[in-house]
C-alpha cells in the first residue's frame, strides 16, 4: 500500500518540491493549507490533482488534530513557517506563535493521535546565527540573531525534547539556505534574479538592497528536500546538518546574476538602508559531513549553476 503523507507548508518553495518528490516516489500526499481569501496554489498547480489539500492553521491545533484523524499519515513534514527573517522584527509574536508554539502544536497532535507518526521538522542555519564555529556542524552552538532564530530554535529543542520525552519519531533538519526559481521574491537571491530580468526588460533601472558584505551558504532547494525524506526514512530519529559547504557574499551574487544577463551589477545596484537588518548573520558556512556519511546525501546543483538556472527562469517568465 502506498504511504501517505502529510506536509505542512505545501504551497510554499520547499512543500512544492517535497510534493514533488513524494509523489514521484509513490507517496499519497495530503497538504495543509492556510485558509485565505484569494488562492495561492501556484507552485503546486501543476501537480494539484495528485494531492489531497485539506485546510488547517499550524495556530490552531483542533484542526491539526482533525487533518491527522481524517487522513491518517504515516509522515509529517512540518515545513510550514513565517519564514522571512526581516518581516520577524515587524511580527515577533506572530513568527513566534507559527513558527515556534506551532511546531509544538503539531507535536502534540501526534502525540494525541497516532505516536507512531514519523516527524520532520524544519530547523534553520539561523539558529547559528552569530557563529560560534567555522564551519557549522550538529554540535556548534546556537546564538541566533533574529526573533525568527529564536522561534526555529525553540521549534528545534522542542522536537528534541517530544524525542526524548515521548520517544516519538521526530527529526530535525537544519537547513541552510536553499533557494530556486520558486523562490519568494522577497528573499535576496529571487530578488536579485527577479531585479536582473526587469531591468533586462526595461520595467526597472535599479535595484535596492541592503547588507552586500553577508556571506550565505546556497543550495539548490530540490536537492535539499531528499535529505528530508532520507531522514524520515531511518530507523533512528536524528538531527542533521544539510548544506553545500561552500559561502558566497551577497555581492557576489549580484556579480554572477548580473553577468549571467550580460550586465555589471554596479551599474544598478543601489545600497538602500531600508533594507539594512537590526541585527545580521554575518557568515554562513555548512559541514554537512553526517548527513554524508549516514544519508548518503549530496547535494548535485552548484551556487554558479542555481543563479543562472534562477536568472534564466526570471528572464523566461518576463520574456526578456
Ligand atoms: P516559504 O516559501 O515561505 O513557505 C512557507 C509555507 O508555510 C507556506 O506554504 C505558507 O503558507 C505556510 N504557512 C505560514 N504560516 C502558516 C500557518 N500559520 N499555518 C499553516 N501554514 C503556514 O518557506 P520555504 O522556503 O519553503 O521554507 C520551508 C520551511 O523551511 C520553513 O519552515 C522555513 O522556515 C524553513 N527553512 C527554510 C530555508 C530556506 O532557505 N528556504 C532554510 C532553513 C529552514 P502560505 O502560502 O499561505 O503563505
Ligand atoms: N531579503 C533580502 N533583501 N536580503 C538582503 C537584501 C535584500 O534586499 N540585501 C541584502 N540582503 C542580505 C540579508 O541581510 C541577509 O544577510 C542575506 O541577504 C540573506 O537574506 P534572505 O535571502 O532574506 O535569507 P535569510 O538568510 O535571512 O533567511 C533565509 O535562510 C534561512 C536559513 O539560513 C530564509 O529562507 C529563512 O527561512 C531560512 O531559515
Amino acid at each position: 500500500m502506498a504511504k501517505r503523507a502529510l506536509i505542512t507548508g505545501i504551497t510554499g518553495q520547499d512543500g512544492s518540491y517535497l510534493a514533488d518528490l513524494l509523489l514521484s516516489e509513490g507517496y499519497e500526499v495530503i497538504g495543509l493549507v492556510r485558509r485565505s481569501s484569494t488562492e495561492n496554489n501556484t507552485r503546486i498547480s501543476h501537480i494539484q490533482e495528485q494531492l489531497t489539500l485539506v485546510s488547517g492553521d499550524l495556530m490552531d491545533e483542533v484542526s491539526l488534530i482533525s487533518v491527522l484523524r481524517d487522513h491518517r499519515p504515516q509522515e509529517v513534514y512540518n515545513l510550514a513557517a513565517q519564514s522571512f527573517v526581516q518581516a520577524s522584527w515587524t511580527q515577533p509574536v506572530l513568527t513566534g506563535e507559527a513558527t515556534a508554539l506551532g511546531v509544538t502544536r503539531m507535536l502534540d497532535a501526534i502525540r494525541t493521535v497516532d505516536p507512531e507518526i514519523r516527524f520532520y521538522q524544519a530547523s534553520s542555519s539561523e539558529m547559528f546565527g552569530r557563529v560560534r564555529t567555522v564551519p557549522q556542524n550538529e554540535h556548534t552552538e546556537f546564538y541566533p540573531r533574529s526573533p525568527y532564530g529564536v522561534a526555529k530554535v525553540y521549534g528545534h529543542w522542542i522536537t528534541v525534547n517530544y524525542r526524548e520525552s515521548y520517544n516519538l519519531h521526530a527529526s530535525s533538519g537544519i537547513l541552510f539556505n536553499h533557494e530556486s526559481p520558486r523562490r519568494g521574491l522577497e528573499f535576496v537571491t529571487r530578488k536579485v534574479t527577479n531585479g536582473v530580468a526587469r531591468i533586462k526588460a526595461g520595467l526597472s533601472s535599479e535595484l535596492r538592497l541592503g547588507n552586500l558584505d553577508a556571506h550565505r551558504d546556497w543550495g539548490y532547494a530540490a536537492d535539499y528536500v531528499r535529505a528530508m525524506l532520507a531522514m524520515v526514512q531511518r530507523d533512528t530519529p536524528d538531527d542533521f546538518v544539510i548544506a553545500t559547504g561552500e559561502t558566497h557574499s551577497v555581492r557576489e551574487l549580484c556579480e554572477v546574476a548580473f553577468a549571467a544577463a550580460g550586465l555589471k551589477y554596479e551599474d544598478y545596484v543601489v545600497v538602500d538602508p531600508k533594507f539594512i537588518r537590526p541585527a545580521e548573520v554575518d557568515l554562513l558556512v555548512g559541514d554537512s559531513t553526517k548527513a554524508r556519511d549516514v544519508l548518503g546525501w549530496k547535494c548535485e546543483v552548484d551556487f554558479y549553476a542555481l543563479i543562472e538556472m534562477m536568472v534564466v527562469s526570471d528572464l523566461n517568465i518576463l520574456g526578456a
